[in-house]
């Protein structure tokens, strides 16, 4: 007698970075470590999200050189192109045009309440374009296009996929069932990973105190030089707490990237100066990052195995995105 399995299908994640520069410890910890680790239990769609790094000025040939080491950057952290569609995202030109679809049912008010809006519009006074204003309907329309379940990010990321929800519900409750809504993914531990120098602050690429983040490229001895110097306090004391921003936020790395949880590490600290604590940190965190930069090194040369994969994974994006777009073009009335 056969018996019978029951298959169900795997549910959807949907991801996506800025080729900004080299990513942050920060973008490792909050996003990029579970990019890695989801592609046994979910299908897994990650893109470099090329066409929001022009929302800040870019030089042409730094952009173009972010957008291909970011994408061999995927590779190196194992997104395994077997496994997981990865592509760049202005190669799926869905992407711009669902965006201005979504632009026609989000309100301005929804927009201008963005904090990394006004942030970002805070810090580059001398260009507030539309398209900073908007960026949060390109990433809406990024997320929908594939219909995903979960969409692994940051914590910085919350309000940028609420407004993807928002956005989500108010569409079908106009013209029924065309997209998903997603739930946002965020880590327990490392979904805001703040600056070596002012733990007040988030760890961002774009700061430009250079001690103050680590790049995943950066050499173990600068890394370790860098968690030498993070700022801490006076207590002498690793102990995780609010009044303590700068040991909390190392407590919080180290757990992290060992897999300790908080009180083991100020089991294993107790009595010990925060010399040998942020020493201890560093050596963690070059440990963690060195296979991935061994590895960056050996795929970034290989310009034609990335044009390779970057071609197939638009063309296996385009399929899914193609569909959801056509779908929510129909319903709206167009002819097509
Ligand atoms: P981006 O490129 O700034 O960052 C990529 C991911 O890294 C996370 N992250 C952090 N996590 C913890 N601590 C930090 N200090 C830290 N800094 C950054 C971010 O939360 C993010 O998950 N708008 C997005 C990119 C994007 C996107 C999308 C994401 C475009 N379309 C669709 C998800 C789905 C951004 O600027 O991330």
């Amino acid at each position: 007698m056969s018996e019978i399995i029951e298959v169900t299908p795997k549910k959807r994640v949907l991801s996506c970075i800025q080729p900004t520069g080299i990513p942050t410890l920060g973008n490792y910890l909050g996003a990029l470590k579970n990019w890695k680790n989801m592609q046994d239990e979910f299908e897994c769609i990650y893109a470099v999200a090329d066409l929001h790094a022009i929302t800040v000025r870019q030089e042409p040939a730094a952009l173009r050189k972010n957008i291909y080491s970011m994408f061999a950057l995927l590779l190196a952290l194992g997104i395994d192109p077997e496994k997981s569609i990865m592509f760049i995202q202005s190669h799926v030109p869905e992407h711009a045009q669902l965006s201005w679809l979504l632009s026609c049912y989000t309100q301005f008010g929804e927009l201008s309440r963005m904090t990394q809006f006004k942030d970002k519009s805070a810090k580059h006074a001398d260009n507030v374009n539309a398209g900073l204003f908007t960026y949060p309907v390109l990433m809406a329309a990024d997320i929908l296009l594939y219909k995903p379940d979960f969409v692994p990010v940051g914590a910085d990321q919350k309000q940028h996929l609420e407004i993807a929800r928002d956005i989500a519900c108010r569409f079908n409750g106009i013209y029924g069932d065309v997209f998903t809504v997603p739930e946002a993914y965020i880590p327990k531990i490392g979904a805001r990973v703040m600056s070596l120098q002012d733990p007040t602050k988030k760890m961002s690429k774009s700061d430009e105190n250079l001690n103050s983040f680590v790049g995943m490229l950066d050499s173990r001895d600068d890394i370790i030089r860098k968690f030498k110097r993070a700022v801490t306090d006076s207590e002498a004391c690793v102990r995780l707490s609010e009044d303590k921003p700068g040991v909390s936020n190392l407590i919080g790395i180290y757990s992290a990237v060992t897999g300790k949880t908080a009180e083991e590490v100020e089991r294993e600290f107790d009595g010990k100066g925060y010399g040998e604590f942020k020493l201890a940190v560093g050596e963690a965190v070059a440990d963690a990052l060195n296979p991935i930069k061994e590895k960056y090194d050996s795929v970034i040369s290989d310009k034609a195995y990335l044009e390779q994969l970057y071609k197939t994974g638009a063309e296996n994006a385009e399929r899914i995105a193609r569909k959801t777009y056509f779908k929510a073009m129909k319903k709206v009335g167009y002819v097509l």
